[in-house]
């Protein structure tokens, strides 16, 4: 059981609708107020120093605009970035030619960066502590290490996986910050801002039901908004009420907490196959036929959030909550099953 696409918050990262709706500079970055107003500090700090923006390391769920953030944070520098995904290094030498092509105080933005294998991460310990690269000329024992200077330059890490990042690497960030679910008013507003980009009509209750559903996540935000636009423009006169979101959302299987056919499938997997568990994520990912990442990226995060799910050394445990939600009295214990 796949998530539907419109729901899964990694699918179409670079989708271009998504493209031009983010903000572009963080006076318009909607929420996530503790982590703008540090790196606030930090963005003037550099400008008035004249100095580059310190590596920032950024980790949270998937959609929670990590990659949105990467871009502010340059755009407010009034400087370029690249993007890369970390699985696409391959060689040090890949790593090596794009360090040393970076323009002075350009960005680089690592998606995924706990995916970097090991002899490409330790290429980047010197890069980023002393803005040298190391690199290896000739072979065996004629072999000599060349020391490059590399210009100054911000690296920005992404990582869903905070726990997956190396000591060493982490240590080399000046920042590090995690990015949280966002809340339904700032959900709303997003929607808002988004519906009067694309030229939606929506109403306020529209919005308020929109984000309801998000899932605490933008990405999911602006994806349900597409959704509800369509159904309003099919089935009504295009404007977005509460009742045609709440319409067109059950037709997609949506529920009034935002899970979804998955989500519900996974806790009933805890609570109905494994007693409630605790039960490890292997045996509840081949029980679902879903990749164990995609599990722990996408369904437990926020289900845990609503207090739904509690991760203990032994395994995933559903709590009360998540018995009460799927309709069905807790676990009453071996004497009585
Ligand atoms: N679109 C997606 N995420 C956003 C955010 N945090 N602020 C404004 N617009 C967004």
């Amino acid at each position: 059981m796949h998530r539907h696409p419109d729901l899964d918050p990694t699918s179409g990262t670079e989708d271009p609708a998504e493209y031009s709706l983010r903000p572009q500079r963080l006076q318009e970055y909607i929420g996530q107020e503790k982590v703008k107003a540090r790196l606030e500090i930090a963005l003037q700090a550099a400008l008035k120093r004249g100095e580059v923006l310190d590596h920032v390391l950024l980790f949270g769920p998937p959609g929670l605009g990590k990659t949105t953030l990467a871009h502010v944070l340059a755009n407010e520098m009034g400087a370029p970035c690249k993007v890369i995904q970390a699985p696409a290094l391959e060689k040090k030498g890949d790593l090596a030619a794009i360090l040393t092509n970076l323009e002075e105080g350009e960005f680089l933005f690592i998606d995924e960066i706990h995916r970097l294998s090991a002899p490409i991460e330790e290429l980047l310990y010197s890069a980023m502590e002393d803005r040298k690269l190391d690199i290896l000329i000739g072979q065996g024992p004629s072999a000599q290490t060349l020391k490059v200077d590399l210009r100054p330059f911000t690296l920005i890490g992404a990582t869903t996986r905070a726990g997956l990042i190396s000591k060493p690497l982490h240590d080399r960030f000046g920042m590090v910050h995690r990015l949280e679910f966002y809340t339904r008013v700032h959900l709303a507003i997003i929607a808002n801002r988004s519906a009067s980009l694309l030229g939606i009509h929506l109403a306020k209750e529209g919005a308020e039901a929109i984000a309801r559903r998000s899932r605490g996540t933008p990405r999911i935000c602006n994806r349900l908004l597409r959704r509800c636009r369509d159904y309003a423009e099919v089935k009504g006169d295009g404007t977005i009420t509460e009742a045609s979101a709440d319409a067109c959302l059950k037709l997609h299987e949506v529920d009034d907490l935002g899970l979804d056919a998955l989500d519900r499938e996974y806790l009933q997997a805890i609570c109905h196959k494994h007693r409630g568990g605790p039960v490890g994520l292997r045996t509840l990912a081949a029980a679902l036929g879903e990749d164990e990442g995609a599990l722990e990226d996408l369904v437990e995060p926020y289900l845990m959030q609503v207090g739904f799910l509690d991760r203990t050394p032994q395994g995933r445990k559903a709590t009360d909550a998540a018995y009460a939600y799927l309709g069905v009295k807790s676990d009453p214990g071996p004497l009585f099953r």
